[in-house]
């Protein structure tokens, strides 16, 4: 029987040792690469998986950091976690020995709020810790808590957790969020589908990633439809069943090959991609005037023809898909320093990620940051190689693509954090004939 006490967990506790990417830029890319499965996509799917009992098998799942992550708090709630093969994961969740997911988790992770709707929904109660620890605010998860309470939850918040039980069950119910939430509505979703009764859930997200989750869930039998653009249904079951699947192309890692290619005057295939999910992005690179070709699950982008000073600057703003994705911005900030002219940012969904443009200047870019979510982009100015460091998986991403387009070496410190999403990111890179190495990080 599951027990739900807190107590006294040790996470992993090893940090691993500091890395540093070692780059020597200047050289064209030029290959076919293998884009990987989606991160957003195969953490939700994993933890679908705890709606059953029975098991549930993924492929094409991305061998990154925050799947081991997730798959060790599964591991952790007693959930048998199998992984056969390169990018295979089978998941058994017969039945667990605890409802608690603790801050070394949460805090590692912030998609390990993704357990909370599921575990919920599944065996009645859960207690889960905010990522942000006991700083309310930070890192929010409240319109996930308002979800849970909208199907029949109870939830007390004490000392940094979350206490949530469903007495019998959760209930079908209206969910209507204040604004797009991706993970809130997955959370509602996946919770709804055991939940008696019908759920509605408004204004839900449409990005790519969810409505893999929906497929999934009705190959375990769930009832779950996306009725217009922003709203999903559910008519909860009493079980679900398992089921096998493949996980969605990472659209972003897609956008960061593309521009790697632009800015490298490269030359690039990328198979396995999904170029419907890429609309906003490839509408930035058509109006900087780079053509891009789409195949039915590959991608083509020639930028070998394109002379300095051929790309146009461009205003762009992340928004809710179909909008440009925030996690794509970043990469986009690095193609236009290599544009002609001033490009206007706005970051729409996040205060945070305009501040690593400072990092970004280090590589000789020439950017105002004007405020959290505002900042000038003025090209085209010839990169140079430097040292900078990353604060986020994304900015990391687009350290290293900067590195790559610029004259000489760069050192970028902060590797962990790129592991934590893009499966061998150097690997991919130096196949496509890019100077880069993964180093011991002394400094
Ligand atoms: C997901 C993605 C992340 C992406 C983001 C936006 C995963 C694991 N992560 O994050 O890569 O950048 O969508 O596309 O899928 N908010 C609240 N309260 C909440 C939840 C969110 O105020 O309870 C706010 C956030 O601070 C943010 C906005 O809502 O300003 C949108 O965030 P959300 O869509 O929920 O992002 P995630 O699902 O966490």
């Amino acid at each position: 029987m599951a027990d739900a006490r807190p107590f006294h967990w040790e996470f992993t506790p090893e940090a691993p040792p500091p890395e540093a990417f070692r780059i020597e830029g200047g050289r064209p890319l030029r290959g076919t690469v293998q884009v990987s499965g989606a991160k957003n996509a195969a953490l939700k799917l994993l933890a679908a998986a705890v709606l059953t009992g029975e098991r549930c098998r993924f492929e094409n799942v991305p061998e990154i950091e925050d799947v081991r992550v997730l798959t060790e708090v599964l591991a952790d709630l007693g959930v048998v976690v199998d992984h056969p093969e390169h990018g295979v994961y089978e998941i058994a969740a017969g039945d667990v020995d605890w409802l608690f997911i603790p801050l070394e988790a949460a805090a590692k992770m912030r998609a390990s709020f993704i357990l909370f709707g599921p575990l919920l929904a599944r065996f009645g109660r859960v207690i889960i810790s905010n990522p942000g620890g006991d700083r309310i605010g930070r890192r929010p998860v409240n319109l996930h808590v308002d979800a849970m309470r909208a199907l029949g939850a109870e939830v007390e918040y004490r000392n940094g957790y979350y206490y949530a039980q469903a007495p019998g069950r959760l209930r079908g119910g209206e969910v209507i969020f204040p604004q797009v939430t991706v993970m809130g509505t997955e959370n509602a979703m996946l919770a709804a589908t055991l939940a008696d009764g019908h759920t509605i859930i408004r204004p839900a997200a449409q990005e790519p990633e969810v409505d893999d989750l929906i497929l999934f869930l009705r190959e375990m039998g769930a009832d779950v439809q996306r009725t217009a653009p922003d709203t999903i249904e559910v008519h909860g079951k009493r079980r679900l069943r398992g089921g096998r699947h493949s996980v969605i192309p990472d659209r972003i890692e897609t956008g960061t090959f593309l521009v790697a290619a632009a800015i490298t005057g490269g030359k690039l295939t990328l198979e396995n991609a999904a170029c419907e999910h890429v609309e906003a992005l490839l509408e930035i690179f058509t109006r900087a005037g780079i053509p891009v070709a789409c195949g039915r699950t590959s991608l083509e982008i020639d930028a070998t023809g394109l002379r300095p000073g051929d790309l146009r600057a461009t205003d762009i703003a992340s928004a809710p898909y179909p909008g440009l994705a925030t996690d794509v911005m970043p990469p986009v900030c690095v193609l236009l320093t290599q544009a002609n002219g001033t490009s206007r940012v706005h970051e729409t969904i996040f205060e945070d990620r305009i501040e690593w443009l400072a990092e970004l200047r280090k590589l000789g870019a020439r950017i105002d940051i004007e405020d959290a979510r505002h900042a000038s982009i003025h090209g085209a100015t010839r990169l140079h190689g430097g040292e900078a460091s990353i604060s986020d998986l994304r900015a990391g991403a687009s350290l290293i693509l900067a590195a790559l387009a610029a004259d000489g070496a760069s050192l970028i410190h902060g590797a962990h954090h790129v592991h934590r999403g893009y499966e061998n990111i150097d690997r991919k890179f130096s196949r496509l004939g890019a100077g880069i190495v993964r180093t011991a990080d002394r400094s």
